[in-house]
């Protein structure tokens, strides 16, 4: 499998596989909030293969959102509402061409799901949504459902030109012990 990627670097891929990994003997699925083109979901999908385990991946497959005020910054100019679109048999397609199961697609804006959309239990959930609201909404989706021993990974916490993240993901933790992993990337 390749981990060519435009949105996530070599070394991040490297750590979100490890991590996938280590989540195996955790109960649960795995989750993808922001999926995109699908790069990461097809390792993730190769990595539990064969284990019983299933991948949701999530996405309004209509590109970003409109930012809020939280996430404006100079060096995330580029970064715009209606960027980032792709569709959802694209998606899929890519799966089926791979040869790897076809995950649970489901296209929504995050605001727009329930717990119900989400699968019962978590194991690995890596959260790629890059706005404040996004992350907001994903962390308020998937935290409740995350395993003891799961890992949720949040991509971007580091990236000054996406500052709503951190800010979604500080609002969040407020300096609480969280039951489960967080991975800030
Ligand atoms: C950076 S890309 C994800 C990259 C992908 N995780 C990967 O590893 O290749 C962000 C994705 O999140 C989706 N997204 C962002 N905010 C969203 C929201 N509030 N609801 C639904 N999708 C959202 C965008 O449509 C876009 O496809």
């Amino acid at each position: 499998m390749s981990w060519k990627n435009d949105q996530v670097s070599e070394k991040e891929t490297k750590r979100i596989l490890e991590l996938a990994q280590k989540c195996l003997s955790v109960s649960g699925d795995y989750v993808e909030m922001g999926c995109y083109k699908g790069d990461t979901s097809l390792l993730l999908a190769d990595i539990i293969r064969n284990v019983g385990k299933k991948l949701w991946i999530y996405d309004s497959f209509e590109g970003l959102p409109e930012k809020s005020e939280a996430d404006e910054s100079v060096l995330g100019i580029n970064f715009k509402g209606g960027e980032l679109l792709v569709t959802k048999r694209e998606v899929k397609q890519r799966f089926l061409k791979a040869g790897l199961p076809v995950p649970v697609i489901k296209k929504a804006w995050f605001s727009d799901l329930t717990l119900e959309d989400l699968p019962g239990q978590i194991a690995f959930a890596f959260l790629d949504g890059d706005f404040y609201e996004s992350i907001r909404d994903s962390i308020k989706l998937v935290a409740p459902k995350m395993s003891e021993d799961g890992v949720m990974i949040v991509h971007d916490y580091t990236n000054p030109a996406l500052p709503g993240v951190k800010k979604a993901v500080d609002e969040w933790r407020q300096g609480k012990y969280s039951r489960f992993e967080v991975v800030l990337l």
